[in-house]
């Protein structure tokens, strides 16, 4: 029997991708803003529902990017512990300082109620994120940042097809970054994107993520995160398919669901939330539990993932320690459950 991973990554008919490829061929153009790079920008920033939509090659630097168009090189800024490593790392890369603001026990967001007591003279943004598709509390965010005149720039990597209130979950705050990757719902094997409704941050964006120059006009400070054509390639050749992939991981998650019945405590969906069924956490009653369902997934050649542990508060290369039990206790217990598109019945059964 075949490995059972968390993820797999979705492919579209080889054909479909040849067009694309073929394409490619014909134009004899493979990056540098090439013609299916902007004609994937072009549907993206449509489907975000943003004014601004700059691809780049990954989730990470888009937030690097992010902080740095903000011109945010030094300071703090106030982010959530549950995340993965890279929220943390991008803030520390730009040599700015993270500080912790613990989570909301029912969906796993920076609890908003506790960003107040966390802004000092030094804060320069706050970096939440939308972790695993469910939203943050994204009216509360503002109106703190807006009283305090903070940044915010969301690490919105997993909520590519939700929506929130009315809009997509991904076009709040001034800078909202996404991530392509592979493990994504959406992907374009490595990608990802930075948006913004902020036309002079969004012009900066598109010189700083191409060396800073225009043919021997040097602007600015920049670097390459220019995406490929063969990379659009495959965004193009699956953004076809986005309908099915999110509605057959939606009967993955409900299949599931119907399986476990109320066995484990899950991340609530927010009313005003569209889903995007792109993970399907769940929470062990202790950490040692957790471990034999681990030990008995292996056996089986099933590997569900600990998303996200360590709590990124206990990073051990940080220099200033602090606590976050909720986001501690939670990342001790939580185990996401193998979810794709095109999962079978007997699969999920079987996990
Ligand atoms: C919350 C979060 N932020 C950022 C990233 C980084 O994205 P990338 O892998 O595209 O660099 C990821 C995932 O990989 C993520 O899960």
């Amino acid at each position: 029997m075949k490995k059972i991973f968390v993820t797999k990554p979705y492919l579209p008919p080889k054909e479909e991708l040849s067009y694309y490829y073929d394409k490619i061929y014909n134009s004899g153009v493979l990056t540098n803003d090439g013609p299916l790079a902007k004609e994937l920008s072009a549907k993206l920033q449509k489907i975000c529902e943003v004014q601004h939509f700059n691809y780049v090659t990954n989730g990470t630097i888009a937030l690097q990017l992010a902080l740095r168009v903000l011109g945010i090189t030094s300071g703090e800024v106030i982010t959530t512990p549950f995340t993965y490593v890279a929220t943390i790392s991008s803030i520390l890369w730009e040599h700015c300082v993270p500080v912790f603001v613990d989570i909301e026990p029912d969906n796993f967001t920076i609890d908003a109620k506790k960003i107040e007591e966390a802004i000092t003279e030094e804060t320069k943004a706050i970096m939440p994120v939308h972790v695993f598709g469910y939203a943050c509390d994204v009216d509360s965010i503002s109106s703190i940042a807006k009283e305090n005149n903070l940044y915010v720039i969301y690490d919105a990597a997993h909520t590519f097809g939700a929506r929130y209130k009315g809009k997509a979950l991904c076009s709040y705050g001034d800078i909202s970054t996404l991530s392509f990757h592979a493990t994504k719902l959406f992907h374009t094997i490595e990608g990802g994107a930075c948006l913004t409704n902020d036309d002079a941050l969004s012009f900066k964006l598109e010189w700083m993520r191409r060396f800073g120059h225009c043919g021997d006009n040097h602007m600015m400070l920049g670097l390459n995160a220019k995406q490929d054509e063969f990379n659009a390639a495959m965004g193009l050749a699956n953004l076809a398919h986005i309908d099915f992939i999110i509605q057959s991981r939606k009967q993955a998650f409900n299949r599931y669901i119907d399986n476990l019945g109320n066995k484990y405590k899950r991340p609530k969906v927010q009313d005003d939330l569209e889903y995007n069924y792109a993970y399907f956490p769940i929470l062990f009653d202790s950490e040692s539990e957790l471990e034999q369902a681990m030990n008995n997934f292996i056996t089986h050649d099933i590997y569900p993932r600990r998303y996200f542990y360590p709590s990124c508060n206990e990073l051990q290369y940080l220099k200033k320690k602090s606590k976050c039990k909720i986001s501690e206790d939670i990342s001790r217990r939580i185990l996401c459950l193998p979810l794709w598109s095109g999962m079978s019945n007997s699969i999920i059964d079987m996990v």
